[in-house]
């Protein structure tokens, strides 16, 4: 005989029991998600944990059943990020990174004198591939050069399809008659244009001067241009104070103007010089004069000290001044010592 009363309270347990033994709201996995998503589930309810796009399931079930017990299996699946194909060099170039899964963006730049020919960044997608493509840095390059009026192109070596490589150099030569102004060599920057070109000037000199007592030669034209050439000389006696040749530069003057310097008589009768290092008999060695230029050292006596010292002269166009402490001696007073015979003064101490 079951009294109602009985029913009544194991039937309540009953639902109690039954009611303790639901699962709870599954645990959360970092970048999963679970079906069906619940707050309890009876037993034998099944659920399933999918990793997010661009996350990869290791290490464990993917899908349980609430058991009996209610309380879920130990879960040790893990969602991992998906790794993208490694990217970590660029060919003269760099790539900056953290890591190369998903979903990190990873950038690029190049070495210079080389472009980024592609994106400058790319991202780890959620099917671990890049996007964009990464690039690749190509070198970069000049157009050809322009030629500037009046020059031409003396040497450059163009690549394939015109374009010469950066650090190349074109080099231009001006035509003839015309000066050249700035460098002559241009250079294909890293920047894919030409440094500085050169410029080319028409350049004009005057027709030279005749010198006094000399004469001038250059060529029979109605013009005379840079690079062109005059030469110079002297009539007898005369000594050129200058080159022999001259050129036209590229100011449009002349690289000197020589003159006709005249040679100097010697009025001293008789002294023992210095000549080119050497010791020579004045009224001998220059009989035809001195040339413009020449110079000798006369010797001076110091009375005091009795000794001898020397002082320069020097022949220029035409006059000679004999040094004020040089003492001619008549020819007749043979008894007199000459300053060159005298011992040199000790030099300064
Ligand atoms: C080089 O340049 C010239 C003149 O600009 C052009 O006619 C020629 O087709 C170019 N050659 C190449 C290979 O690009
Ligand atoms: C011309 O440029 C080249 C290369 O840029 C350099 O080496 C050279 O010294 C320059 N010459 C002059 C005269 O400036
Ligand atoms: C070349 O290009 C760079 C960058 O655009 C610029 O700074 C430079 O002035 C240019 N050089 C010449 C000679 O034009
Ligand atoms: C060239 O001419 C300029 C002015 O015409 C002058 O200043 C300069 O000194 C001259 N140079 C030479 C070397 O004669």
């Amino acid at each position: 005989m079951i009294s109602p009363a009985f029913i009544l309270v194991s039937s309540f347990l009953y639902h109690v029991a039954i009611a303790g033994r639901t699962c709870p709201r599954p645990e959360t996995l970092p970048f999963a998600t679970v079906t069906p998503l619940k707050t309890f589930y009876d037993p034998g309810e099944q659920i399933t944990y999918f990793c997010q796009p661009g996350y990869m399931s290791r290490g464990g079930m993917r899908r349980f059943t609430c058991p009996i017990s209610g309380i879920w299996p130990i879960n040790t699946l893990k969602c991992i990020p998906r790794q993208c194909p490694f990217a970590g060099i660029l060919e003269n170039g760099a790539v900056r990174y953290t890591t190369f899964e998903y979903p990190n963006t990873i950038s690029f730049a190049c070495n210079t004198g080389f472009y980024l020919n592609g994106p400058s960044s790319a991202r780890c997608t959620e099917e671990g591939k890049w996007s964009p493509d990464p690039p690749v840095c190509a070198p970069v390059t000049c157009p050809p050069p322009p030629t500037p009026t009046f020059a031409t192109l003396s040497a450059y070596e163009p690549l394939v399809g015109n374009s010469t490589l950066h650090g190349k150099q074109a080099v231009f030569k001006c035509l003839p008659q015309y000066a050249m102004f700035g460098n002559d060599t241009a250079t294909c920057t890293a920047h894919g244009n030409w440094t500085e070109l050169p410029e080319c000037r028409e350049v004009k000199c005057p027709f030279p001067v005749r010198p006094n007592n000399g004469f001038v030669n250059y060529p029979a034209k109605e013009a005379l241009y840079y690079k062109d050439k005059a030469t110079y000389g002297c009539h007898d006696t005369y000594v050129l104070d200058g080159p022999e040749e001259v050129e036209c530069n590229k100011f449009g003057n002349w690289s000197a103007e020589p003159s006709c310097k005249a040679s100097c008589q010697i009025s001293v009768k008789k002294a023992t010089v210095i000549f080119e290092g050497e010791r020579v008999k004045i009224q001998e060695k220059f009989k035809n004069g001195m040339l413009h230029g020449q110079k000798v050292s006369f010797f001076c006596k110091n009375k005091e000290k009795k000794c001898s010292y020397t002082e320069d002269a020097q022949c220029i166009d035409g006059t000679f001044e004999i040094p004020k402490c040089f003492k001619e001696h008549s020819s007749l007073a043979f008894w007199k010592t000459d300053a060159s015979d005298v011992k040199p003064c000790e030099a300064d101490a």
